[in-house]
């Protein structure tokens, strides 16, 4: 066959496609120096605080309290007078106003609070401005539509409020968990009183000037800041009638010893360990995105995170080829930078976790890659990781890592994937990957998960309920099932 004759190029094409920087302007966001606690619509000054920083260069942003249990007691106390003084009793249609209210105005306010939310949190911009803000607006509208239909969702039950909440949330996603607890508890007629993790506080205090401009009644939510302390504070606050808590399964163990016997309802939302599983008629590319997105999204601070990859051996060395090479073209870096996909690690401490969770795969004879990275020479990071050869004893098969590191284990016939995806104390969420949907469907009926996620991950809607099975907490929030926990029925 003759050869053609390529037509010399005129122009010069250039050989290396590094991305140009993308930095988000942070013009947008304001932060005050000094916070206080926002307690029956006020600001209390704080008699001790903490510094909190940005772990992207841990530069400093501001000083935050150390909420005291006296605080705390105030908090609640201004919770209970709301609830007493007629938010309980408020028609749930004009509930409902205020709720729509919050979620329009997080909408209008969006880009500040992902500013703000990337700045303490380390999170890539692109992820904050595209999947938390636009889910946190769209669970304070979700649950703004159930607040005058409670009756319809739970017919001849009367539902009734339970009163004051106590919320405790974690780091990873700031503003989204305090929409997944704040919204529904209002919505059924309950006051609040929420403490953000120590290292992320800033989304959640700026949320009370959200609340101001929505012309919440005082009272109504509640905000104290600290670290651990101030949350058993709130924990053992006698005047609390319910504790909602997502975080680690150590701290949800200690929560539920110390309210058994006290009356106080309880949900907890806590670790997984859960498994992407990939058969070998699943179209290979899409997997390896889900794959990416499951473990590598947010920094796999995720509890629900895809850290257990399951793959049929007949497709085991394509399908790890595959996601190699995908890896090298993943960005890491400036939380800001509108073209990063993997950002900062939240905290020291939390670096140091993964750094010795990584080290101990490595003693134990897992293979480890990962791809060629210039890190950020300040702040908390860590490359994107994959271990092959893990066996299912592993720690970083067993263990919760809270960071971007994958484990890889292969698996020949669905009832093995099945046996060694159950083979853990958690039990939050589950992957499959098949083109067929009978497959899919055996596969949900016997995976030990709250959710089982198809071709897919890491896909969440505030109509859907989320929650975990055994280690992994009880409880659901999203959907009419998120409404259950803050009412009560007269049987
Ligand atoms: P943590 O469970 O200590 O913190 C979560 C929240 O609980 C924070 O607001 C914290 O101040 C509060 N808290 C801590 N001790 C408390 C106590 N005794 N009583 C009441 N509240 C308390 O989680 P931490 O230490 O930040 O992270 C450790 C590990 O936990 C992570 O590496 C990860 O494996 C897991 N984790 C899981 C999360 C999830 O979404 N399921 C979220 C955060 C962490
Ligand atoms: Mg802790």
């Amino acid at each position: 066959m003759a050869e053609i004759d390529k037509p010399r190029r005129e122009v010069d094409v250039p050989g290396d496609w590094t991305y140009a920087s993308a930095p988000e302007s942070r013009d947008i966001v304001h932060i005050r120096d000094r916070y206080g606690y926002y307690v029956g619509g006020e600001w209390l000054e704080p008699a001790e605080t903490y510094e909190t920083i940005s772990p992207r260069d841990e530069e400093p942003l501001a000083a935050v309290g150390q909420a005291t249990a006296e605080d705390v007691g105030r908090a609640v106390a201004a919770a209970r007078t709301a609830y007493a003084d007629g938010w309980s009793s408020l028609p749930g249609s004009e509930r409902a106003k205020y709720l729509f209210r919050i979620a329009r105005i997080l909408q209008e306010r969006s880009r500040e609070f992902a500013v703000l939310e990337s700045l303490n949190g380390g999170k890539p911009i692109k992820e904050s401005r595209d999947v938390d803000l636009p889910l946190a607006a769209a669970h304070f509208f979700y649950y703004a539509g159930w607040a005058d239909k409670l009756e319809y969702a739970f017919p001849n039950r009367r539902p009734r409020p339970v009163g004051v909440a106590g919320q405790i949330i974690p780091w990873n996603f700031p503003l989204l968990m305090l929409a997944w607890k704040v919204a529904p508890a209002l919505a059924c007629g309950n006051t609040v009183v929420l403490k953000p993790a120590e290292t992320t506080p800033l989304t959640a205090l700026l949320f009370c000037d959200v609340l101001r401009q929505a012309e919440l009644p005082d009272g109504v939510v509640n905000i104290v800041t600290g670290d651990g302390r101030t949350g058993a504070a709130l924990v053992e606050s006698e005047d609390v009638d319910k504790i909602a808590f997502t975080g680690s399964t150590e701290v949800g163990k200690e929560i539920q010893r110390r309210l058994a016997g006290t009356g106080k309802r309880l949900t907890l939302e806590l670790g997984g360990k859960a498994a992407n599983i990939v058969f070998d008629d699943a179209a290979l590319d899409q997997a390896v995105e889900g794959i990416v997105n499951g473990i590598y999204f947010n920094q796999g601070h995720v509890c629900c995170a895809g850290s257990r990859l399951f793959v049929q051996e007949s497709i085991y060395e394509p399908l790890v080829a595959k996601l190699e090479r995908r890896l090298t073209t993943l960005r890491v870096g400036d939380p800001l930078d509108k073209n990063s996909d993997v950002g900062a690690i939240n905290s020291a401490a939390q670096l140091e976790k993964i750094r010795e969770l990584v080290a101990s795969g490595v003693d134990e004879g897992a293979e480890i890659y990962q791809p060629p990275c210039v890190l950020p020479e300040k702040g908390y990071w860590f490359v994107p990781t994959v271990f092959t050869n893990v066996a299912q004893s592993y720690r970083i098969a067993q263990e919760e890592i809270f960071g971007p590191v994958l484990s890889v284990l292969t698996f020949r016939t669905p009832e093995e994937a099945v046996e060694k995806a159950n083979n853990t104390p958690y039990g939050l969420s589950a992957g499959v990957w098949t083109e067929k949907g009978s497959r899919i469907l055996w596969m949900a009926q016997r995976l030990r998960a709250g959710v089982v996620w198809a071709n897919t991950f890491n896909r969440f809607d505030p109509g859907s309920p989320f929650g975990g099975y055994k280690e992994s907490g009880f409880g659901r929030e999203g959907g009419r099932h998120g409404l259950e926990p803050y009412l009560e029925f007269e049987e």
